[in-house]
């Protein structure tokens, strides 16, 4: 009966389209909003990480890096840095967001939480190569030009992101490349860490355990070639750290500057992306010359 009235029937379809519509759609928007992805410790970019937000954008580097570590075992091993897979909250400040479905190089989203310092990012962004020597990165050595703020505060109203003025006044002077490394060094580290706090324990081992180092060669070669030639040297000849060959250091001196770090922007620590065993091996490599 109803479907020979084509007026009345276009109606009630209508009707019965829009409670789906309405339930599907704008109530998401409407009654669950993002405050209940939010998590507390993820905070807002700062204006010099914005900006260096906006160049990732200009410059593409979506292209090649995508930004979450999925649930996957292998991806929160490999791109995780510590800091687990991503979760929503972490995206809620994002917009848009910059998850990217290309892989050509490694994820982002935590590299924040990688041991690498503002030289070691400056060094490879101006010449990837020279710190990973199979890279197909392309250079951005041009970023060292001063930083345009024109639109800094605009972006930080706009976007609704708290900030001060001595925010705004440490954009003076900076240049791009300080700008995009201030973002690449927030991705990621908001969220709490796994081993955090471990930089200030003691090594709970006060000796090496491996005195003979032909038996752990093979495997310090291999760590210290993926965590440290890209700063010491692929023959621990030193390039942005000190050369590593035969230090006069003692075995525990070199285990808490390796687990530890030493200052702010020279050598990170290694306690949440090593353990303990591991920097023994290392310790024991970095003998190498003097037993
Ligand atoms: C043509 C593809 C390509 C583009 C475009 C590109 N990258 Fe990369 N990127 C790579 C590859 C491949 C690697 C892995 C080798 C290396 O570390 O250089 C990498 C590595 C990195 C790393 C180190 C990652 C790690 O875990 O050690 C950072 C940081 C980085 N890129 C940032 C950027 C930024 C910022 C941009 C844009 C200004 C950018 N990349 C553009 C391909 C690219
Ligand atoms: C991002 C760059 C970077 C990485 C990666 C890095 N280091 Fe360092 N390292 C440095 C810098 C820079 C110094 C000098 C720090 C200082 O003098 O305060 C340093 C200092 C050291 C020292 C002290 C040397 C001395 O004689 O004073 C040791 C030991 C060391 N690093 C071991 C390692 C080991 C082992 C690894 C790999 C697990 C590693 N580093 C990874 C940058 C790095």
């Amino acid at each position: 009966m109803l479907e020979k009235n084509p007026v009345i029937f276009i109606i009630l379809a209508f009707v019965v389209i829009m409670i789906g519509t309405t339930i599907t759609m704008i109530a998401p928007f409407k009654w669950i909003n993002s405050d209940s992805d939010k998590i507390a410790e993820v905070k807002p970019y700062t204006p010099l990480q914005q900006e260096g937000r906006d160049l990732y954008m200009r410059e593409g580097c979506n292209n090649c890096h995508s930004q979450t570590v999925r649930t996957l075992a292998a991806d929160v091993e490999r791109y995780g840095n510590g800091g687990g897979y991503s979760k929503s909250g972490e995206f809620v400040y994002d917009r848009p967001h910059l998850w990217g479905s290309r892989r050509t190089g490694p994820d982002l989203a935590r590299i924040g939480l990688k041991p690498l310092t503002p030289a070691w990012h400056k060094k490879h962004m101006e010449n990837p190569q020279s710190v990973v020597p199979a890279s197909n990165m392309p250079s951005y050595a041009f970023l060292n030009q001063p930083l345009d703020t024109t639109y800094s505060e605009r972006k930080m109203k706009l976007l609704k992101f708290p900030y001060t003025q001595a925010d705004l006044d440490e954009l003076k002077g900076k240049s791009e490349m300080d700008a995009i490394i201030a973002y690449m060094r927030k991705l990621g580290t908001d969220i709490p860490v796994k081993n955090a706090g471990a930089a200030v324990q003691a090594p709970v081992a006060q000796s090496n355990p491996y005195t003979d180092l032909k038996a752990v060669e093979e495997e310090a070669k291999a760590i210290y070639k993926q965590q440290c030639a890209s700063c010491h040297g692929e023959k621990r000849e030193g390039t942005l750290g000190p050369a590593l060959k035969g230090s006069t250091k003692s075995e525990t001196d070199l285990f808490k500057i390796i687990s530890q770090g030493s200052t702010a922007n020279g050598m990170p620590a290694f306690s949440s992306s090593l353990d303990e065993q591991k920097i023994w091996k290392l310790v024991t490599y970095i003998k190498l010359d003097t037993k």
